[in-house]
């Protein structure tokens, strides 16, 4: 059984930790259009935990409202045992949640490494005023900077293009460069929306092994939004299954796939 704050072995000896994230009856809507509708799950420490679910189901929504991007109409977000009141994205960002778009949100004309770099802005203490002041504090901090930004580059094996303008790059190198900046500002949450759409099979093999990777190298729970029921079989530990607005599912990988519910919202729904 779950144990709230202990966590719990998964069936490939995956150990997981407590409850991180916990989203209570989260309802959200556009005007008229519901979006999601009355959903609770958590996210615990350690795990990858997959949204899926047909288009419009309302995944991106909720990631959204776990980055801070959108305030749900009804419901409570609580992170790290306290209820979390409404924020600013910038504001959810410093509290260790990174994100990654559905569209590609990079600086086009920049280089890679100057993209990745911006990874580092939350993160930054020292502001301009004691940058003038206090040089050596903002001097040890932009070298903290490089550092960090130089692990995961080296770490996402992008060394190659570091100097490159992102407009250069083949799509799935964009993916690449964009969880890249995610992971640069060191998040405890990381949050991916459908990192491997419209990639070929090679360039989604990488991003599997690279999200597997980041995961058991620097311990980050990651949140995935994904229609690749392989994929998602392949990597997540637990899955929260969305349909219309609605949570029609939540469990293990083996557990959702054979959920008659889930298999009628899935089998034969076109993806793009
Ligand atoms: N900013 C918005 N304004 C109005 N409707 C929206 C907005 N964002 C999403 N929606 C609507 O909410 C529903 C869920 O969308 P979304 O969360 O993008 O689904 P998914 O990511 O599962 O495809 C859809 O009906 C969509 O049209
Ligand atoms: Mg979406």
């Amino acid at each position: 059984m779950l144990d709230q704050a202990e966590g719990f072995v998964t069936a490939d000896g995956r150990k997981i930790g407590g409850v991180v994230m916990e989203m209570k009856n989260i309802t959200l809507r556009f005007g008229g259009v519901v979006a999601i509708k009355d959903i609770s799950f958590d996210i615990r420490e350690g795990e990858i935990r997959a949204i899926i679910g047909p288009n419009g189901a309302g995944k991106s929504s909720m990631l959204n409202v776990i980055s801070g991007f959108y305030t749900p109409s009804e419901g409570e977000v609580w992170f790290r045992g306290k209820k979390r009141p409404p924020m600013r994205p910038y504001e959810v960002a410093r509290q260790g949640i990174a994100r990654t778009f559905q569209n590609i949100a990079l600086f086009d004309g920049m280089s890679v490494l100057d993209n990745v770099m911006t990874g580092r802005l939350t993160q930054m203490k020292a502001g301009l005023f004691s940058q003038a002041l206090w040089k050596g504090r903002a001097e040890k901090e932009e070298i903290a900077n490089r550092e960090m930004v130089e692990r995961v580059i080296d770490f996402l094996e992008i060394q190659h293009i570091r100097k490159t303008p992102v407009s250069r790059l083949p799509y799935g190198l964009k993916k690449r460069v964009e969880l890249a900046r995610a992971l640069a500002a060191q998040p405890k949450l990381l949050l991916l929306d459908e990192p491997m759409a419209g990639m070929n099979v090679e360039e989604k093999e990488d991003m599997c092994r690279f999200i597997l990777d980041v995961n058991d190298e620097f311990g980050t729970t990651i949140a995935l939004i994904e229609h690749d029921m392989g994929v998602v079989m392949d990597l997540s530990d637990r899955v929260v299954v969305m349909d219309y607005g609605k949570k029609i599912g939540d469990g293990p990988p083996d557990e959702v796939r054979s959920n008659p519910d889930v298999i009628d919202a899935y089998l034969g729904v076109a993806h793009d």
